[in-house]
């Protein structure tokens, strides 16, 4: 069944993407400077293993193997989270870019899990679209409270100066904003022709 593929190829980009956060959030953790924020993602990293494992489970269900493909997007995002954490920011300022991370890799992951199970349900494999629910809802309930506990982190880093230079400065800065320049510049005759 194609559909089937296709949700087999989906399902083998999560377990990779959540193989990846367990590697990915201890950094995530050991980085951050606020407490609770620490907690929060040693908490979730617990749960993302468990994400592993119910992962495991819905592949022993349909009776395939869980490997084979490998999570670009999520890779990506992992980077994007490194690059937050090798900023050269104070405190408040520094978490919030590690909130902006991790926010990201959550909604990624919800957006996997939505569609995985739209496509379960449709085939009507129930008990798969249940597992993927419960890996769904610790998802969102971890994003819910990520943006509870960068609250307070926003106010604070609301309240600190700004960078006085903020042009980049590394090779790997510089390389990134004329990359953004190209982007820009390859969609700029779009952008303008919109109708
Ligand atoms: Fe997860
Ligand atoms: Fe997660």
């Amino acid at each position: 069944m194609a559909l089937q593929d296709v949700l087999l190829d989906e399902l083998r980009d999560m377990y990779s993407a959540e193989n990846q956060l367990v590697k990915a959030l201890p950094k995530l953790a050991k980085g951050a400077k606020d407490k609770t924020l620490k907690q929060l993602f040693t908490e979730h990293l617990e749960e993302t293993k468990g994400h592993v494992i119910r992962l495991r489970e819905v592949f022993e269900h349909l009776g395939e193997k869980p490997t084979g493909q490998h999570c670009n997007g999520m890779e990506g995002i992992v980077e994007e989270g490194s690059e937050a954490l090798e900023k050269d920011e104070e405190g408040p300022s520094f978490d919030a870019g590690i909130v902006g991370a991790a926010l990201r890799t959550e909604h990624y992951e919800i957006a996997g899990y939505n569609a995985c199970i739209s496509m379960a349900k449709t085939l009507g494999i129930g008990e798969v679209a249940g597992l993927l629910k419960e890996n769904l809802d610790e998802e969102m309930a971890a994003a819910k409270k990520i943006t509870a506990a960068a609250e307070p982190i926003l106010k604070a880093a609301a309240e600190q100066p700004e960078d006085s230079d903020p042009s980049p400065k590394s090779a790997k800065e510089k390389y990134s904003a004329k990359k953004s320049r190209d982007d820009e510049k390859k969609a700029a005759a779009d952008v303008a022709h919109r109708r």
